[in-house]
């Protein structure tokens, strides 16, 4: 199938790097800090920020602290303003959102068996039953609900996965009622012929508003499928600031896709996002500053090198978690 060429006008941003891409750092990153980061992404002109996961903190203990981090997101008037999100896995999660203050939750499966199993401890169908609970309980809380199918081009244990898994699973989500489905490339193998095969199916039956794409950036393809969706018409992009991320359980996953490579394009096509790249740039810096380590964001790496402040983006970006 052809991508039509319809790019949209307007692209928002979701901003994961505070979850995506801290919840892959081998340390965990102190609550100022994480508060400081989502302040500048704030700042930037992000709208849309995952702000953490309330998931087991035992697995992934660098998301432990996501109460605090909600309850000063909420409670402090200089966050208002972005729509924050926070990952559940359960009810267990979806309880302790919303007692730190969330109103947006983001829920999760996969088209892949064995990585659901590794990453949630459920079979596929076993967690689209819990999604529906989740979905209800959304639903009477009024919260604004988003669901990710990770593993949809390829997964780390049971190598491709065929377009019609992928596009099954998202439709079984938007069946549900969840507000948006993003199409996860978990470990970064999707190129546009992919997308085409995945993305283009989903637009053309369920729209462009309804699917977003969430794309690693592991071989490099993250922006050349970014492209390729847009030409599909969608407008719901999944970045991390510097180009942090990755998952915990799905081994050699590394970055997402970096934000300010995905606004340095988009800015050049034209499509406004509302996001100052010199301000997120600063962010990022100060975020690779905090953390000690390179970011792998190419356009950061550059305005980097122009403010003479190189030592902190050269060289290979030190994933956790990866190979
Ligand atoms: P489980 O062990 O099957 O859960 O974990 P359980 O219901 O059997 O409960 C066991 C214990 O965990 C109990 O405690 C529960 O209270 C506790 P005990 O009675 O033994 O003392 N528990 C919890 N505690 C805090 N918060 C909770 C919670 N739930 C249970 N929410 C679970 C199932 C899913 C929770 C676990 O496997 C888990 O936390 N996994 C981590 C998953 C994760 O964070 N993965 C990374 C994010 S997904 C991703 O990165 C992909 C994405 O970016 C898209 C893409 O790139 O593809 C989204
Ligand atoms: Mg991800």
């Amino acid at each position: 199938m052809k991508a039509p060429q319809r790019f949209p006008r307007n692209v928002t941003v979701f901003e994961v790097g505070p979850r995506d891409g801290l919840q892959n750092e081998s340390r965990a990153i102190e609550l100022a800090s994480r508060l400081e980061f989502i302040r500048g992404l704030k700042q930037a002109g992000i709208q849309q920020i995952e702000a953490g996961a309330f998931v087991r903190p035992d697995r992934v203990p660098q998301m432990a602290a996501s109460d605090q981090v909600f309850q000063e997101l909420t409670s402090s008037r200089e966050f208002w303003g972005p729509q924050y999100w926070a990952l559940v896995p359960n009810a267990e999660g979806v309880k302790r959102a919303v007692a730190a203050g969330a109103k947006a939750i983001a829920v999760f499966t996969a088209a892949s068996e064995t990585f659901n199993q590794r990453n949630i401890n459920l079979s596929i169908h076993e967690s689209l039953a819990r999604i529906r609970e989740i979905v209800a309980e959304a639903r009477r809380l009024k919260l604004r609900t988003r669901a990710y199918v990770s593993t949809a081009f390829g997964c780390p244990y049971e190598g491709r996965i065929s377009p019609r898994r992928a596009i099954r699973v998202c439709e079984k989500l938007l069946e549900l009622g969840v507000g948006q489905v993003s199409i996860g490339d978990t470990i970064g193998v999707a190129t546009p012929k992919d997308v085409d095969a995945v993305v283009g199916p989903l637009v053309r039956d369920a729209g462009p508003a309804l699917t977003a794409v969430h794309f690693h950036d592991t071989r490099g393809t993250a922006l050349a499928n970014t492209f390729r969706a847009l030409e599909w018409g969608v407008s719901t992009v999944d970045a991390s600031a510097g180009g942090l991320g990755g998952c915990p359980f799905a081994p050699g996953a590394t970055g997402n896709l970096a934000t300010e490579d995905l606004v340095y394009l988009l800015n050049g096509l034209g499509i406004s996002t509302g996001i100052d790249l010199e301000n997120l740039c600063r962010t990022s810096l100060r975020l690779a500053q905090a953390m000690g380590r390179p970011l792998s964001s190419r356009y950061l790496q550059t305005y980097a090198v122009q403010c003479g402040t190189a030592p902190f983006v050269q060289g290979q970006p030190g994933h956790g978690h990866s190979l």
